[in-house]
């Protein structure tokens, strides 16, 4: 199931951004829908709908130009929205010309897809189970060096556990050096890497790595991960490239949590709609 959100994005309240910066400040007055570029989520197997929903949330906010979630839940309800939803087969879509997060709570239904999404997707975002997966199945890790041979943007967004299984160690000796095992795995894996956790590392095999000096501890709630999956994607899909969409992405979503007002209930789906992407932040 594949549900169009791009409806959804006239309801986003005026103060669902972040504070002081105006939603348009950074689009062109003539840009359309089409500018910003397709996200598909694919993902949310039985139980676990809920991880793709705040993906694509996210990446809706964080102002993806449309998003599609293809649920791995044949059966799951539709949502709230529907109305405002629109509904299309998952192998119907033209994943070669959308940038693809792939894995929030997929379970390992998501094997079945994923051969042909690390084939087809335009660009990537490989989280959580999508992960997992690569884990179990490394000789999908060819597909990431031929989509690094032909150009095309992956990211992957571990957090250390998750890492340290993509690395066969075990999560001290990823924690004891993260520069070092991010760096290990984006030049092992031809990606940029996202070590998640207090002082996010984004790596690229072809640049320094860099420690991102925003969020704090509010973030360590479940739910957080699927949310910046989503503002990855929507980086991407507005064409910045894997390293600069990473960066920014992380920027962002520590600052919204940093900017948070304490008395403020804080969870993982007000954060997934106040995703917002800002002007670039300080390179
Ligand atoms: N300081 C700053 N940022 C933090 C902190 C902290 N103390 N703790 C967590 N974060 C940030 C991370 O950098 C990351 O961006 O919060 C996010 C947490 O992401 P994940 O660890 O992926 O957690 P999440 O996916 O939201 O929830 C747990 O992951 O292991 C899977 O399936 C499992 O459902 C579970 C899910
Ligand atoms: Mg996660």
């Amino acid at each position: 199931w594949f549900y169009d959100l791009g409806a959804d994005r006239a309801s986003v309240p005026p103060d669902a951004r972040l504070p002081g910066r105006p939603a348009h400040a950074s689009r062109p007055h003539d840009s359309h829908k089409g500018s910003f570029g397709d996200v598909a989520v694919i993902g949310g197997a039985p139980g676990m709908t809920g991880a793709a929903w705040l993906a694509a949330t996210a990446a809706l906010h964080a102002g993806a130009g449309r998003v599609f979630v293809g649920l791995l839940d044949d059966e799951a309800p539709s949502p709230a929205a529907d109305d405002a939803l629109m509904r299309r087969n998952p192998r119907s879509l033209a994943l070669d010309r959308m940038t693809v997060v792939c894995g929030c709570g997929g379970g390992t239904a998501v094997d079945a897809l994923l051969p042909e999404v690390l084939s087809r997707a335009k660009s990537l975002v490989l989280d959580a189970d999508g992960l997992n997966a690569l884990g179990r199945h490394p000789g999908w890790r060819e597909l990431l060096q031929k989509r690094a041979q032909a150009h095309r943007a992956t990211v992957l967004t571990p957090h250390p556990l998750e890492a340290a299984r993509l690395l066969e160690t075990d999560t001290q000796a990823v924690q004891a050096d993260r520069l070092a095992a991010a760096s290990q795995l984006a030049h092992a894996l031809g990606c940029t890497v996202v070590l998640k956790g207090s002082g996010s590392v984004i790596a690229s095999p072809d640049d320094c790595p860099r420690i991102n000096p925003t969020g704090n501890a509010r973030l360590a709630t479940g739910g957080t991960g699927d949310v910046l999956a989503g503002m990855v994607g929507a980086a991407l899909a507005s064409g910045l490239d894997p390293q600069s969409a990473a960066t920014q992405a992380v920027w962002w979503h520590g600052a919204a949590a940093d900017g948070w007002p304490a008395d403020r209930p804080f969870s993982a789906s007000q954060l997934a709609r106040q995703a917002g992407l800002g002007l670039a932040p300080p390179a």
